[in-house]
């Protein structure tokens, strides 16, 4: 009796044991992209969509010179592969994190493009709830 209290209980502490520590390795297994997620959704309080997150990237804007603006004016349409700049022409390497891996692993680096790149596609920067909307699509690459 006593024997098989001692094993099941030494069961549930090992159980509870590999649960903490998948847990904790679970938090250190995220993605750059999950990670970039992760700080715009500090409490976990938004719930990020990928399907608005498609919406918003194929959204057509017209600018004031009348021409159209999209995400995917400069990234393209095929996110594995490159894109040009419109402006200037030059080869912007894959967004997709799939093929591209030092995709969004620079915090900085996707606050600085996220803030000139909206204001440049919508004429506005783009809100918290969309960062994270545009990111859960991207992650999907
Ligand atoms: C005028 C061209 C242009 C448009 C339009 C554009 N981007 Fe970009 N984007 C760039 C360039 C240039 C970079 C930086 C070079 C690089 O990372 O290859 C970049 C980088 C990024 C990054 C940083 C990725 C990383 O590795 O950290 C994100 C995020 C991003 N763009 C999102 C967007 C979103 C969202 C839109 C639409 C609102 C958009 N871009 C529209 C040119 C553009």
């Amino acid at each position: 009796m006593l024997k098989h209290v001692t094993t099941s209980t030494f069961r549930h502490a090992t159980l509870l044991l590999l649960t903490l520590l998948l847990g904790v390795g679970s938090a250190y297994g995220q993605t750059p992209i999950q990670q970039r997620m992760a700080f715009y959704n500090p409490d976990g309080q938004l719930t990020f969509s990928a399907e608005r997150g498609e919406t918003l990237w194929k959204k057509t804007n017209i600018a004031e010179d009348g021409k159209v603006r999209r995400c995917t004016t400069c990234h393209g349409d095929d996110l594995s592969k490159s894109g040009k700049h419109a402006k200037t022409g030059k080869v912007i390497d894959p967004l997709a994190p799939s093929a591209n891996a030092k995709r969004f692993t620079k915090l900085k680096k996707v606050k600085k493009w996220f803030k000139r790149n909206c204001k440049w596609t919508f004429g506005r920067e783009c809100t918290t709830q969309e960062k994270g909307d545009l990111l859960m699509y991207l992650s999907q690459f």
